[in-house]
């Protein structure tokens, strides 16, 4: 009862701390941006108000479209990439007009804002001239990215430009793969690695810089940034820290970074034509690939950009395309095609940024990490399908999801601005005019304030922050959004009543992965079963899938999966694939027999030796439990409780906390067998909500791995043991009893 009457009036202190802050602001708003309301600024900020569909006077070549032979012989950005040397390259950037002022406002301030359209250098040439100034000679110049293809694309095409092997003086590091070195002045890194960083070391006494790049993105993990670099910087009055932007929020910014200068490089666009769908569409992926084709046979040169949602639909896109083009012969010109999203292997990616070759158009095909991650040039199509797929927090399933939704407006803006790099430009919007006026919202909610922020806020805890309503959050996230977190940590044991860290807890924290798979990875640790939960974690963390399942072969790929099934589920399964390719003695020879991804594996290997050395790190005894691997389901439950799920005498099963119906994946090992309760690791919806990997489990080993969480309905005694264990239900928590605070919960 004490803990709610805190968070009551902690929520009671937050409101009226909002009020009093807005009021305080409003009222010392001065210009302090004066000096930098210069021409450049105010041609930054008409560029952006400009309306997309308004010619632009961008010098020589920019109101007409080059023709076929033009683009053939090398013109624009794709003439530059094969014919000039990378130095006239990197001086026709946008950003390299800015350079010497750029450079003057970091001597000068220590929090500097930096907006410019995607593509004009922010992310691959600011850190060289601060390099090239002599900010790298005390300590490194971090640089984040929300992605990590972003990161790693990045920082090769910088190594490039600098002559050095990637990992020399610039490198990356994202999770599970580091490559850097001690030499290493410019580290491109993910938000999450950086989070990481000042976790283990809140002074970042290795950096001399950080920038914070693609803010506008607003991941989690860029918005906790915010509010601990604000920290750092007073405790470190020689570090620098730089946020850009592609976007004109840059006021928003400045206001939250103690009014501090916003630097604009001025665009340098082309004009795009914007066209709307007629009509809504009914089948967006249809009219997509339909869309390509006759700009392909019809418009003139000039690659295609075409925004999708995911892995599925862009792999699907691509085999369609593909066939498409080849049922026209060889009378038309070539169409290249190229997908690009997170989870593709490197070398695959960078093909993206290479021109096509002559007489031939490239489409790429892209997820949102084309809008402002990635910039490919000569790019003139841009095609809109309106969507994107995002995680929100699921309160009915008490947990994230992944889901397709409309894009905002000033992300339509963004894709489309995307044609007009190189030339004149295109969009194709696959919605009605009416769509994006009424139904988008005019920018996209940040994440922090939709999903779930356990992790987040077990981070923070662990950095010693624990009053979290007092956390200085650009947009603070919901209050109840934080208190499911706090709820779902206590049930994991990571805090204790107070709200305090645990010593699980802080182990949790150090982790790299989110609370629920490490809790279960410690809890192997007492139970014996470490070896095994190892490869089981480096398994499910290092990558998507390691199962091939080419197209023409699905069958015999099926059969060839289905001997490693293990009765008890998919993460025994996946451990059983691990154990044989481990035990072959040709490996590679051994992958192609079963249909296995050889590199996949060995990323696999590779993520599970760095779990290894955690572990050892802590002290945590690895131990087999040879076959005994009832104990692995049981790890599994200490961290997994909250995803249960129990069969539902109809069809399918219902999650043991809200009563949802969820439904077995077809590929699952416990697909179309018996097992009655079952923990699974993540939901994914396609046409219904299906459980991905799945393990059959005990119902009392729930109530043994989380006792605060769930108790057994009924009084003892009355019930037989059988019927106890099968009406075990949530307790929700210590706040059970406290209707009250419940009710509240739920409302949001
Ligand atoms: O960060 P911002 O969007 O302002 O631009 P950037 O990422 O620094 O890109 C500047 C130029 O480098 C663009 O012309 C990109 O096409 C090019 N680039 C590249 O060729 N390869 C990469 N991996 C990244 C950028
Ligand atoms: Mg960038």
């Amino acid at each position: 009862a004490m803990q709610g009457d805190v968070l009551a009036k902690e929520r009671r202190d937050l409101r009226q701390q909002e009020q009093q802050d807005k009021a305080a602001k409003e009222a010392q708003k001065t210009d302090l941006n004066q000096e930098w309301n210069d021409p450049m600024v105010a041609a930054g900020e008409r560029r952006f108000a400009a309306d997309l569909r308004q010619p632009q006077q961008n010098g020589a070549g920019a109101q007409e479209m080059p023709e076929w032979k033009k683009i053939a012989s090398g013109r624009g950005e794709l003439g530059k990439r094969t014919n000039l040397s990378i130095r006239e390259q990197r001086e026709q950037l946008p950003a390299f007009k800015m350079r010497k002022q750029f450079l003057e406002a970091v001597k000068q301030y220590q929090l500097l804002i930096v907006v410019g359209d995607t593509g004009s250098g922010k992310t691959t040439q600011l850190t060289q001239y601060l390099a090239e100034a002599g900010f790298a000679n005390e300590g490194m110049i971090g640089c984040t990215q929300p992605r990590r293809v972003a990161a790693m694309s990045v920082a090769a095409r910088v190594s490039d430009e600098v002559g050095c092997r990637l990992g020399e003086e610039v490198g990356y590091t994202i999770r599970f793969e580091d490559k850097t070195s001690e030499n290493t002045k410019i580290k491109y890194m993910t938000d999450g690695i950086m989070q990481r960083e000042i976790l283990l070391d809140p002074e970042l006494s290795k950096y001399s810089v950080i920038m914070l790049d693609e803010a506008h993105e607003r991941t989690i993990a860029t918005d906790v940034l915010f509010g601990l670099l604000k920290k750092t910087l007073k405790r470190r009055p020689d570090m620098k820290v730089i946020v850009t932007s592609a976007t004109l929020d840059a006021e928003k910014f400045s206001a939250y970074f103690n009014e501090c200068p916003i630097l604009s490089i001025p665009g340098r666009t082309f004009p795009v034509e914007v066209m709307y769908s007629r009509e809504p569409e009914s089948d967006y992926l249809d009219s997509a690939l339909t869309t390509v084709m006759q700009i392909h046979l019809t418009e003139p040169p000039g690659d295609i950009l075409l925004f999708l949602t995911g892995k599925e639909e862009i792999d699907t896109s691509c085999e369609i395309l593909y066939e498409r083009m080849k049922a026209l012969g060889p009378a038309v010109p070539e169409l290249v095609i190229l997908p690009i999203y997170g989870a593709l292997p490197s070398e695959i990616a960078s093909r993206i940024f290479e021109p096509a070759a002559s007489g031939s158009r490239k489409v790429v095909i892209a997820t949102n990490i084309a809008e402002t991650s990635i910039t490919i040039d000569g790019i003139y199509f841009v095609i809109d399908p309106g969507f994107v797929k995002q995680t929100a927090y699921d309160a009915k399933l008490g947990m994230d999801r992944l889901q397709v939704t409309p894009i905002s407006q000033a992300q339509a803006k963004q894709r489309a601005g995307r044609a007009g790099r190189t030339g004149p430009g295109k969009c194709f919007r696959l919605y009605t005019e009416n769509a994006f006026q009424s139904e988008m919202l005019p920018t996209t909610i940040p994440e922090i304030q939709r999903q779930n922020l356990s992790n987040t806020i077990l981070m923070l805890k662990a950095m010693g922050i624990n009053d979290l309503l007092g956390f200085d959050f650009m947009d603070p996230p919901p209050t109840n959004t934080m208190l499911t977190a706090l709820e779902e940590l206590y049930a994991l044991s990571a805090l204790d009543d107070e709200g305090l860290l645990t010593r699980l807890g802080r182990r949790m924290a150090d982790m790299p992965m989110e609370p629920t798979l490490a809790k279960s990875l410690i809890a192997s640790v007492d139970l014996g079963c470490a070896d095994e939960m190892l490869s089981i974690v480096a398994m499910i963390s290092a990558v998507q899938s390691v199962f091939h399942r080419p197209k023409d072969k699905q069958q015999q790929a099926d059969q060839k999966r289905a001997r490693f099934n293990d009765p008890a589920g998919d993460h025994l399964t996946l451990l059983n694939v691990y154990n044989g390719w481990r035990g072959a003695g040709r490996v590679d020879a051994w992958c192609f027999e079963y249909f296995i991804q050889p590199r996949n594996m060995r990323r696999a290997e590779d993520v599970r030796k760095q779990l290894v050395q955690i572990l050892e790190r802590h002290k945590l005894r690895i131990i087999s439990c040879g076959r005994d691997t009832l104990r692995v389901r049981q790890a599994l439950c200490a961290g997994f409780f909250r995803n249960s799920a129990r069969k539902d005498p109809q069809e399918g099963y219902k999650t043991l906390v809200e009563g949802t119906p969820v439904y077995m994946h077809p590929a699952s090992a416990l697909f179309g067998k018996a097992a009655e309760h079952v923990v699974y690791h993540s939901l994914v919806e396609t046409t219904r909500e299906y459980m991905h990997n799945v393990t059959a489990i005990e119902p009392k080993w729930l109530v043994e791995a989380a006792p605060t969480f769930f108790k057994v309905a009924g009084k003892g005694g009355e019930l037989s043991r059988r019927k106890k264990a099968e009406r075990i239900q949530p307790l929700h928590n210590r706040f059970a009893g406290e209707d009250e605070w419940r009710l509240s919960a739920q409302r949001r």
